[in-house]
């Protein structure tokens, strides 16, 4: 396991003026970290940007962080092996809590494997900032779908470290959220984990909203 280097004693951070508490005055509900992990293909991706519809329809301030998409930026520099995927989660974390102490609803879809990892960006979170989704779908579902062709790959070994196949997937033991996404329709599980999100005090429902996506 890389040791992250110490921070410099001479950054000092600067005092904030418009305060995370403002902001989400200013937005009307709070800003929080929805982490949905599971195995590639669990619909992690799925969900999270159907979840911003709903939460973007009924007035949200949201952003989706998403592992294909980071993986070509942010983290372009960055393999699979546990290395490399705990320093994707971490760098992720941090972006996430940027985004929150901005007031915005964070919603992230990553297949963040290992407990250690989650549990790190919990802490950074802070406690009932941090709402883990575990997007329950076995591996048998997850290969049968393979709607990018990736576990066909990996059972030919043309990717390695593949997770479930090759790399290990650690489950939640105590998430949040459990969503049953590999029988569920993406509406059943969305509304599952927007109802979650409403019972969190994220924020307040119009009485005309609507949990579809
Ligand atoms: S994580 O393990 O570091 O959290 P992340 O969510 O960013 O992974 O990226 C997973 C995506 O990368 C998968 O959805 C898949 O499209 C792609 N991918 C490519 N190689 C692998 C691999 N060896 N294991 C898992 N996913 C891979």
């Amino acid at each position: 396991m890389t040791t992250q280097p110490k921070i410099e004693p001479h950054v000092i951070r600067h005092p904030v003026l418009v305060t995370r508490a403002r902001r989400e005055a200013r937005n009307g509900h709070r800003g929080v970290i929805v982490w949905l992990t599971g195995l590639s293909g669990s619909g992690k991706s799925t969900l999270a940007y159907s979840v911003e519809e709903v939460l973007h329809r009924n007035g949200c301030q949201t952003v989706v962080l998403d592992g294909d998409d980071v993986r070509h930026g942010l983290c372009r520099d960055l393999g699979f092996s546990l290395e490399d995927r705990r320093e994707n989660i971490r760098r992720v974390g941090e972006v996430a809590k940027l985004f929150m102490d901005a007031g915005v609803i964070v919603l992230t879809a990553f297949i963040s494997p290992y407990r250690a990892g989650r549990e790190d960006v919990r802490k950074l979170a802070g406690l009932g900032d941090f709402i883990e989704v575990y997007c329950n779908a076995s591996i048998e579902v997850c290969e049968f779908r393979d709607p990018k062709g990736l576990y066909k790959k990996a059972r030919l070994s043309q990717i390695a470290e593949f997770t479930g196949v090759s790399s290990p997937y650690e489950a939640p033991h105590n998430s949040e959220i459990v969503v049953n996404s590999g029988a569920l329709s993406v509406d059943e599980c969305v509304q599952q984990i927007v109802q979650e999100i409403i019972n969190r005090d994220v924020f307040q429902v119009p009485p005309d909203c609507s949990l579809k996506s």
